[in-house]
């Protein structure tokens, strides 16, 4: 294919060369060349984007094409069938043997998710279950990320052969934010009787991710949901500081800086000082002095109104928190990895 924009065409070139030699052909859709077209289309003047994103929407969905013949190349594996050892037509005896509860001891993030929701109930907040499958609505459509918007592939995660109705794959969120429909959706008849939509949401999340000691493929997200009349950006930071406070027990300092969510607006990242240097910087904390803890912001009106709450009456904040990455600055741990290894002497350390 080929390209007017000098730019797109030199990127083209770039990728396509080096897709021939990738053994994992998807890496190519997460290169800094592709993200940093996305970021220079950000600072485009307006009547230069409309062209220029067209063209890089061209390129990227070419990428796909690339990728996914690849895929198809690959012979699918025989499904595994997980429900033969209950099958009621084997023996007992060949059912597998479980151990009994008193056996183990609970995982330290079901212990932290615990404290949390605590805190949260004791601030007048609900908890409402996640879901480890979802659509493409409720992971995009619902959160304002327009088709096709590169916004999408912030959020890389594993997606069934199954479709939907609309033929869309069915997703393993990638975050927790694919609740904000529903809870919305679930609670807005609170707003008529003049109380607040107020819900947090633990889940499951995962991601298509490169691993490292604060990245995970499978990990935990607390999202929280306010809604009122007359609710501004400073309820939030006193809400996100109250519970942090109440969770590490003592004053701790955080960091606010304008971020892009497309279901936020304005939008924030929120990091806490870094506990493992005590700011001096350190690996965990890339010598920055601080750890992300999560996004936030003020929910976009697209969201209420997708939702059928009118923006012009309500507002709301948002929040998604990395549940791993608090834990991990309470007890100074220092790779996210350890809770997801299996390894008994860490467990034990939190039984
Ligand atoms: C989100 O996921 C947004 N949904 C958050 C949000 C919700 C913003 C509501 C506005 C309103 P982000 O991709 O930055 O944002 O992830 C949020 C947090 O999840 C991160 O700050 C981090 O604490 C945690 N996180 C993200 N990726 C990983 C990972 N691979 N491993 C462990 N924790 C992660």
């Amino acid at each position: 294919m080929s390209y007017q924009n000098s730019r797109i065409a030199e990127t083209a070139k770039i990728l396509t060369e080096r897709l021939s030699g990738l053994e994992n052909k998807a890496e190519i859709l997460r290169s800094i060349e592709l993200k940093a077209l996305f970021d220079e289309l950000k600072y485009l003047p307006a009547d230069k984007k409309a062209e220029f994103g067209q063209e890089m929407n061209e390129l990227r969905q070419e990428l796909i094409a690339a990728v996914k013949a690849d895929q198809d190349k690959d012979d699918a594996l025989p499904p595994i069938d997980v429900t033969a050892p209950f099958d009621s037509n084997v023996s007992q005896d060949q059912h597998p043997q479980l151990l009994s509860s008193e056996v183990g001891s609970k995982h330290p993030l079901m212990t932290e998710i615990e404290t949390v929701l605590d805190i949260f109930y004791r601030m007048g907040f609900t908890a409402v279950e996640s879901r480890e499958i979802d659509d493409d609505f409720h992971m995009f459509g619902a959160l304002n990320f327009p088709e096709d918007h590169p916004a999408r592939d912030d959020y890389d995660t594993f997606m069934t052969t199954q479709t939907d109705k609309n033929g869309k794959q069915f997703i393993a969120p990638a975050h927790t934010s694919t609740m904000q429909y529903r809870v919305l959706q679930k609670y807005k008849k609170n707003l008529e009787e003049c109380r607040p939509i107020a819900a947090v949401i633990p889940g499951r999340v995962f991601r298509n991710e490169d691993l490292d000691a604060r990245h995970e493929h499978t990990f935990y997200q607390l999202e929280g949901i306010y809604v009122a009349k007359g609710v501004h950006a400073g309820n939030l930071i006193a809400t996100l500081k109250t519970w942090l406070n109440s969770y590490f027990g003592k004053e701790i300092k955080i960091m606010t800086q304008p971020f892009y969510f497309p279901f936020t607006e304005p939008s924030f990242e929120f990091a806490a000082s870094c506990a493992f240097c005590d700011q001096k910087g350190c690996n965990i904390c890339s010598q920055t002095g601080w750890i992300e803890l999560g996004g936030c912001g003020m929910i976009h009106p697209n969201v209420l109104r997708e939702a059928g709450i009118d923006p012009e009456t309500y507002t709301g904040f948002a929040w998604g928190f990395g549940i791993e990455r608090l834990v991990m600055l309470k007890y100074n741990i220092e790779d996210i990895r350890h809770f997801e290894s299996g390894k008994l002497d860490f467990l034990r350390q939190f039984s």
